[in-house]
């Protein structure tokens, strides 16, 4: 099975911050469990390179919007990689790639009868880049996301029908309610479609920092419709003389937050049903990371430094807490105390500890050698269909939940190991074979954990695989392993601070 995941593209017209790298390690969870699946996964991240946002900023800081961005996106770049992603293509909006398709793209809607030429006059958040209905203007005028004063504008635009749309789009998500995760998010859609959808501009005169309408060289592509192409366009230019759209085409995910859900959820697949193509599959809208009780944002400044967590923590770290603390799909806050807290208490103890101990104990009274014996029926029970439990959440992208259904097993086998004090074992010839089944239950057991956890704590459980002797990453059932294999011993995985 195909299974294509993306992010959504970040602004690269600041420094990035641990909200857009939420995104990614979000998908890179999915895409890394996907392949232990033995699926064919592509997962695309990147930046978003046009349009108002960047032109301002760059204006602001005196350089041109190109200087800005190609200062800026290797920094969004350098984020990803270093929470680890493994995405499969990093897309700029400014590649030519992207530039030339999003212009087929648009020209195929438009020879589909869905362009048309006309006047907006309305309310504009420049920093959203959204024109905002009636329902979404704050008090006095204000963007209720920034909070800055809204402008009116007036242009001679290209319009979008994507009013043509508004019947279809119920339909969508009233027949198929999985295609907008959490169903909260879903209501908030099917709401704003019910009230009513109005044309949409195509294009920007008053801008130039965009793609050029082909058809109009003096409007640029309004930014929205330009970045949301990105998902459909990076297959056709990702691999070079190679069109991966047959093959990954409808998107499998996408996931965002919430500020984001009427473009994706509205104008996106109408743009693509104009454009005679299937809209997306499914779409994950997560919440906010707060710093206190304000959304952690560059223009309002409380952004925890992802990189200088990274430095102290290590990623593993990173990626576990943010969702471990945060339930996926709704804010929360995060804080140094918090991370502190439970690196300390679940990824030092509750994890690391369990598996050095474990290891340390078939060192000391096997020479390393698991012990070949059957499965403690115990173990058995509690490890029964966790593979299934755990793969049933992520196909739904309940990430959090899948971390938990883990994470009750990690603090099974802690408790497994006080039950049956394999040191007191260890001193009567008599239980052996308990012990030796004991010692084959905690690695079985941590086989099955490190696998499961694998795309949350990459590195780590990278480590501990290597030293369980398991060289593959499959997901493979407790007791398929029956023993014999070597391990070895290992450094604390998460050193005290
Ligand atoms: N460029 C548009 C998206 C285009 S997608 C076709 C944009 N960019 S952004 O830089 O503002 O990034 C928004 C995304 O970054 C959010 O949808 C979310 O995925 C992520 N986040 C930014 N700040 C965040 C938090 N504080 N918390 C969680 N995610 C956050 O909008």
């Amino acid at each position: 099975m195909s299974y294509y995941v993306t992010t959504p593209i970040y602004y690269s017209n600041g420094e990035p911050h641990l909200g857009h790298a939420y995104s990614t390690m979000a998908a890179d969870i999915l895409a890394r469990h996907m392949r232990q699946r033995g699926e064919d996964v592509f997962m695309l991240t990147g930046t978003d390179e046009h349009g108002e946002p960047i032109a301002l900023a760059a204006e602001a800081e005196g350089v041109s919007p190109q200087e800005l961005v190609d200062r800026n996106a290797p920094k969004f770049e350098d984020l990803v990689e270093r929470v680890d992603s493994t995405h499969d293509f990093f897309i700029r909006t400014t590649d030519k790639g992207h530039v030339e398709r999003v212009q087929e793209l648009v020209t195929r809607v438009r020879d589909n009868g869905y362009v048309y030429q006309g006047t907006y006059e309305g309310w504009y958040c420049p920093r959203c880049a959204d024109f905002k209905n009636e329902s979404e203007i704050g008090p006095g005028d204000t963007c209720p996301i920034h909070e800055i004063p809204l402008l009116r504008e007036k242009e001679e635009n290209w319009f979008f029908r994507l009013s043509a749309f508004q019947e279809k789009l119920e339909k969508l998500y009233e027949d198929e309610p999985g295609r907008i995760m959490p169903d909260f998010r879903r209501n908030e859609a099917l709401s704003f479609i019910r009230g009513g959808l109005r044309d949409v501009s195509l294009s920007r005169s008053q801008l130039s920092w965009g793609v050029p309408l082909p058809w109009d060289p003096d409007q640029v592509m309004y930014v929205w419709f330009d970045a949301l192409s990105n998902y459909y366009t990076a297959l056709g230019y990702a691999r070079e003389g190679e069109d991966l759209s047959e093959r990954y085409w409808p998107a499998s995910w996408h996931i965002l937050a919430k500020d984001i859900l009427k473009f994706h959820a509205v104008y996106w697949p109408a743009f693509l049903m104009a454009a005679g193509l299937e809209p997306p599959q499914r779409m994950f809208i997560h919440g906010y990371l707060l710093m206190g009780e304000k959304k952690m944002s560059k223009s309002l400044g409380n952004v925890l430094d992802p990189f200088e967590v990274i430095e102290k923590f290590g990623a593993d770290a990173l990626r576990f807490y943010c969702f471990r603390e945060v339930s996926f799909g709704q804010d929360g806050s995060i804080s140094t105390e918090g991370f502190e807290k439970r690196y300390e208490s679940e990824l030092a103890n509750d994890f690391g500890n369990l598996a050095s101990r474990s290891l340390a104990m078939v060192d000391r009274y096997r020479d390393g050698l698991v012990p070949e014996t059957d499965a403690d029926p115990l173990l058995l029970a509690d490890f029964d269909g966790i593979n299934e439990r755990v793969s049933a959440l992520l196909d739904e992208a309940q990430i959090g939940q899948a971390l938990e259904e883990i994470w009750v097993l990690v603090r099974r086998l802690n408790r497994y190991v006080e039950e049956s004090q394999p040191w007191v074992l260890a001193k009567d010839e008599g239980d052996a074979a308990r012990l030796d089944q004991v010692l084959n239950g905690l690695t079985e057991g941590l086989r099955v954990l490190s696998l499961l956890l694998h795309p949350y704590l990459p590195n780590s459980t990278a480590t501990l695989l290597a030293a369980l002797g398991e060289p593959e990453l499959s997901l493979r059932e407790f007791a398929s392993r029956s023993g014999g294999q070597k391990v070895e011993r290992i450094e604390p995985l998460f050193p005290k601070l």
